[in-house]
C-alpha cells in the first residue's frame, strides 16, 4: 500500500506568465552575446572573492526566489569568475573555447531534451549524421561504428573496453575478468595520457597490466622499446592485446609513428588504439594530415570534439572500425528496452549499445549546427592557425635570452621556461611556479605546467579560435616581465 497523500490540485513547472519568462529569455541571450563580445576585455582570469564564495553556499531553497531573482544572482556571482578557456589567452591544459553558436544549441538541444539512446526521432538522425561526418574528416571507414560521448577519457574507456572484450582471450562480458586466461597486458608510452591509466583500472585490468614504454628524444614512442617489451611479456607467457598510440600527447602535442605502430598491430595480432584527444583533429588539413599517417588504421579512435574544434564541454567520439567489436560491451539485452515495429522504440540507432550510458543528452546538435553554420573549411583554417601561434610562441621563446624553450611545438603545444643565465634548476622551479600563479592572478594569461626530463616548464596547448597574435607577443613579454621581479 501506498501511503495517502494529501490532493493539493495539480502543478507544473512552466510558468503562470509565459510573457515575463520569455523576456528573461531574451535578456539572457543579450547577456551571453556581450558575455563572449567583450571577453578579450576582461582578465583572462580572477579569483572567487570570499564574499562570493559565501553566498555559493546557501542552505537547499525550500522556496523559490523567482527566476529574475536567481537570474539576478547568476549575473553577479557566477558568470563573472569563469574557468578562463573562454579568453583569448587561455592555453591549459586542453580545453576548448566554445562559440556562442553552440552555446545556442546547447539550449535548443535542452529545450527538446529527447533521449538520446535511439529510437525514432531527428535527435538520432542528426547523431548518426555527425558521426558520419567525423568518420570523413579522420579518414575512417563509413561502415565503422561510432558514437559521441562526454570527453576523451570516456572515449579511451570505450574503445579499451571493445580492445579487451575482442583480443584480451576470453568472454569477459559472460564470464568476467576470470576468463582471461593468460594476464593480459596493453602497452603506452611514458608520456600518454593519465585517462588511460583510469580505463585499464575500470576495466579491471590492473594497472600493472598497462605496460609504459619510454619515449624517444621527441617525445614519441620508441618503437625498439616497445619491441622489446612485447617479446618479453609473450617469453614470460603474458597476452599482449593492445597497443595505446598517441596522436598528440598531453605533455608536448608529440604525435607516435602511427603507420609503425599499426604494422606492429598487424603483424603481432594487437589491437590498436589511438588516443588522438586533441591531434586527431589536425586530419583536418592537408599540410598536417601526413603527421597522423596510421591514425586510419586504428581498430578504434578516442578524440574530443570540445578540444581543438571549439565545440562547447562535453563532446567527445569514439570510434570503432567493427560494429561487432563496439557494442560486444554494452549491448545487454532488457525487456523493457526492446525494440517495436514501428512508433518511438523503431527505427534510429541505438547508441545505448555503444557505451555505458542509456540516458544520453543532444550532444550532435551543437556539433550538427557549428559545421552546418561555419563549414568545416574554418575549422581547418583555425587548426592551421593555431599551429602557426605555437610556432610564434616557439620562436619568440628562442629568441629570448631569459626564456628557454624546453620542448619545441611539434604540433600545437609549446613547453618552456623562464631561465636567466646561470641560475640552478632547483631554484627555476620555484621562480616558474611563482610566475605561472603570478600570469594567472594578474589575469594575463593562463598556460599551465608539466614537468620535463626533471624540469618544470609552462605549458601552452594552442586550441583557442580566439587567440591573436598579440595575445602571444603579450605572453611572452609577461613572462619576462614578470619572471624579472621574483627574486631568485
Ligand atoms: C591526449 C589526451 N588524452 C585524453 C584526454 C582526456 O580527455 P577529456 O579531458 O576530454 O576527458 C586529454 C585531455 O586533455 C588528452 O590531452
Amino acid at each position: 500500500m501506498t501511503p495517502e497523500l494529501p490532493d493539493r490540485g495539480e502543478e507544473t513547472l512552466d510558468p503562470e506568465d509565459w510573457e515575463s519568462l520569455r523576456e528573461l529569455g531574451h535578456r539572457m541571450v543579450d547577456d551571453v552575446v556581450a558575455y563572449h563580445r567583450d571577453v578579450a576585455d576582461r582578465p583572462a582570469w580572477r579569483p572567487v572573492p570570499e564574499s562570493t564564495r559565501r553566498v555559493l553556499r546557501q542552505p537547499l531553497p525550500r522556496e523559490g526566489e523567482g527566476a529574475a531573482a536567481a537570474y539576478a544572482s547568476f549575473v553577479e556571482h557566477v558568470l563573472p569568475f569563469p574557468y578562463s578557456n573562454i579568453h583569448p589567452r587561455h592555453w591549459g591544459w586542453v580545453n576548448g573555447t566554445g562559440t556562442t553558436l553552440a552555446a545556442f544549441a546547447e539550449m535548443l538541444a535542452a529545450a527538446m531534451n529527447p533521449n538520446c539512446w535511439g529510437g525514432e526521432h531527428a535527435a538520432s538522425y542528426v547523431e548518426t549524421q555527425v558521426l558520419e561526418w567525423l568518420k570523413e574528416l579522420v579518414s575512417f571507414p563509413g561502415a565503422a561504428s561510432g558514437v559521441l560521448l562526454s570527453g576523451g577519457s570516456a572515449a579511451n574507456l570505450v574503445g579499451l573496453a571493445a580492445a579487451r572484450d575482442a583480443r584480451a582471450g576470453g568472454d569477459v562480458t559472460d564470464g568476467g575478468l576470470r576468463s582471461l586466461g593468460a594476464d593480459p597486458v596493453l602497452y603506452c608510452s611514458t608520456e600518454t595520457h593519465n585517462s588511460v591509466d583510469k580505463a585499464v583500472a575500470l576495466l579491471g585490468l590492473g594497472s600493472r597490466a598497462l605496460r609504459r614504454v619510454p619515449v624517444d628524444g621527441s617525445w614519441r614512442t620508441d618503437l625498439t622499446a616497445l619491441r622489446q617489451a612485447l617479446a618479453e611479456d609473450r617469453a614470460a607467457g603474458r597476452r599482449p592485446f593492445c597497443i595505446v598510440a598517441n596522436a598528440g600527447t598531453v605533455n608536448t602535442g608529440a604525435i607516435d609513428d602511427l603507420d609503425a605502430l599499426a604494422d606492429l598491430c598487424e603483424a603481432e595480432g594487437l589491437w590498436l588504439h589511438v588516443d588522438g584527444a586533441f591531434g586527431a583533429v589536425a586530419a583536418l588539413s592537408d599540410r598536417l594530415r601526413p603527421l597522423l599517417r596510421g591514425m586510419e588504421r586504428a581498430d578504434s579512435l578516442a578524440f574530443d570534439l570540445h578540444k581543438w574544434l571549439y565545440i562547447p564541454i562535453e563532446a567527445a567520439c569514439v570510434l570503432v572500425r567493427e560494429p561487432m567489436d563496439h557494442s560486444r560491451p554494452f549491448a545487454p539485452s532488457a525487456s523493457y528496452l526492446s525494440t517495436l515495429d514501428r512508433g518511438v522504440a523503431s527505427g534510429g540507432t541505438f547508441f545505448s549499445t555503444r557505451g555505458p550510458q542509456l540516458t544520453r543528452g543532444f550532444r550532435a546538435l551543437k556539433v550538427w549546427l557549428s559545421f552546418r553554420t561555419h563549414g568545416t573549411d574554418v575549422y581547418r583554417r583555425l587548426v592551421e592557425q593555431n599551429v602557426r601561434q605555437a610556432r610564434l610562441l616557439e620562436d619568440l621563446v628562442r629568441g629570448a635570452d631569459r626564456l628557454e624553450l624546453v620542448a619545441p611545438a611539434s604540433l600545437n603545444v609549446v613547453c618552456f621556461r623562464y631561465a636567466p643565465p646561470g641560475v640552478e634548476d632547483a631554484v627555476l622551479e620555484s621562480v616558474n611556479r611563482e610566475l605561472l600563479m603570478r600570469l594567472q592572478e594578474q589575469g594575463l594569461a593562463v598556460p599551465s605546467s608539466t614537468v620535463l626530463d626533471g624540469r618544470f616548464v609552462l605549458r601552452c596547448a594552442f586550441t583557442n579560435h580566439r587567440t591573436r597574435r598579440q595575445d602571444v607577443v603579450a605572453l611572452v613579454d609577461a613572462a619576462i616581465r614578470t619572471g624579472d621581479e621574483i627574486p631568485a
